[in-house]
């Protein structure tokens, strides 16, 4: 049984199956129709709904836009659900003020994507984030609209945020808190949602056949693209040990399930280079479910993250019942979309070295589209370079193999030479020897060992190097 508070009523789902849509559920047996389905791949943002939840210390409610159509039924027990028809409460009988502002701005024509957008905007100002034309552009990254134009749907934001009106959801808060707590787990047959540790440990040695979901991003396009069927999952978003961020002078140790958006600035701040980087990873909808351990456990070779924590030499904490083991990320990869995970076992900790003396982090992403795109190749330099000498460096790319790889013939002509046009040179010829990629839709073999060469080009401009 799951339950949850759809807009203003509780819901309660005796019976339902692992691998139902949140948007099914919506448009289907809720007869919720204002929530669209656009590309059911997380791409477009028509579907885009509100989740809200108690934040860690109970007191207020976290608002977070999702994409409802990979978001998986069962994820959503413990929550509220707010949808476009949800907007319509007892203080603005007739439209909700972002409505109302989309309207004044004539920031709507087919209206196929309004629902989305304004769901996004609403998001944006539960989080009370500033009135400011960037702001606004970047929380609407996972929302397309193909005939308006951006420019009113941008001006409707800024009209709307500028009001800063509360509304029924705010006067509600303690109260919506308090169902929400009120919430029990019960055991469900298909669809295992652990709230420690030992309960996920347990169930999972119990259940090796069960698909593990953390943000979903991943698994909701299995279900709708790839049209798999999942008979079993276990639900990480409950587990409170998996979603802690914790540092010492080593280490920044991120539990597997922190999303995104709950760890982007800390790790912007150690390593500016995020900055741009989780931007550009999916869209605010995805990065505000995506998670990092999922990025790393499910080996895609164009993740965006693995790369990254290549060249960081991270360390992953692995999982089995009560034992541990750690593993270097550079050794967690086997073949394409397997790692040394074994049965039963899980992803628990990713630990990021913290930023040493000396050394600057420099991250690359080429996608067709610049935000809410999957990267062609994604660069990632850790380079320690002391009177125009390269010290340390450790170079990873995703997209130019089965897995994601280090450039270790790059590594190796680089290390303890001048940074000049010269060792440019050798280091592009040597990359060349790394890779053997393929073509595919993404890019061709020859883009993909042109770019490589392009990116280092690039470092050496970032670093200085007149050409
Ligand atoms: Fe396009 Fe969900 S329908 S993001
Ligand atoms: Fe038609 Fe945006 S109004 S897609």
């Amino acid at each position: 049984m799951i339950q949850f508070i759809l807009n203003h009523s509780l819901v309660q789902l005796d019976d339902f199956q692992a691998d139902s849509t949140l948007l099914d559920f919506l448009r289907l047996h809720a007869d919720l129709k204002g929530t669209k389905e656009g590309c059911a791949s997380g791409d477009c943002g028509a579907c885009t709904v509100v989740l809200a939840s108690p934040d860690k210390a109970g007191k207020t409610l976290e608002y977070k836009s999702v994409n409802s159509c990979i978001c998986l039924l069962g994820s959503v027990h413990g929550k509220q659900v707010i949808t476009v028809e949800g907007l319509k409460t007892n203080r603005h009988s007739s439209l909700h003020p972002v409505q109302q502002a989309m309207v004044d701005q004539h920031a709507s024509q087919c209206g196929f994507c309004t629902p989305g957008f304004v769901m996004s905007l609403f998001s944006m100002s539960k989080n009370k984030l500033p009135a400011i034309r960037s702001e606004v552009v970047e929380n609407i990254d996972g929302n397309l609209c193909r005939c308006t134009g951006y420019r009113p749907i941008i001006d409707a934001g800024l009209d709307y945020l500028n009001q800063s009106v509360s509304d029924d959801f705010d006067d509600n808060t303690q109260k919506t808190i308090t169902r929400l707590k009120a919430i029990l787990t019960t055991k469900n047959k298909c669809f295992f949602i652990p709230q420690s540790i030992e309960a996920l440990s347990q169930w999972l040695i119990e259940n090796p056949e069960a698909r593990l979901l953390a943000g979903g991003t991943d698994l909701g396009i299995d279900v709708t693209q790839g049209l798999q069927s999942l008979k079993k999952v276990i639900y990480l978003g409950q587990v409170n040990a998996l979603k802690q961020m914790t540092e010492d002078h080593a280490f920044i140790r991120l539990g597997a399930s922190i999303t995104y958006t709950n760890c982007a600035s800390r790790l912007a701040e150690e390593y500016p280079a995020f900055e741009v980087h989780l931007k550009r990873l999916g869209s605010t909808q995805i990065r505000n479910v995506g998670t990092i351990g999922g990025n790393i456990a499910n080996a895609s070779p164009i993740g965006d993250m693995p790369p990254v924590l290549m060249a960081l030499d991270a360390v992953l904490v692995l999982q089995k019942g009560s034992s541990q083991r750690e593993v270097n990320i550079n050794d967690f990869y086997t073949g394409y979309k397997q790692t040394v995970l074994r049965k039963g076992e899980f992803l628990r900790e990713i630990l990021i070295p913290r930023k040493k003396a000396g050394c600057r982090l420099f991250i690359y992403k080429i996608s067709k589209r610049h935000a809410d795109d999957i990267s062609a190749i994604c660069a990632a330099f850790y380079i320690h370079v002391k009177r125009q000498k390269i010290m340390s460096i450790r170079i990873a790319l995703g997209g130019m193999a089965a897995t994601v790889q280090r450039a270790f013939n790059c590594e190796k002509t680089l290390l303890k030479q001048a940074l000049t046009a010269e060792s440019l040179s050798q280091a592009k010829s040597a990359i060349l020897t790394d890779f053997d990629p393929l073509d595919d839709v993404r890019a061709s073999r020859e883009y993909r060992l042109q770019m490589a060469q392009n990116l280092l080009e690039r470092l050496y401009i970032e670093l200085g190097v007149s050409q």
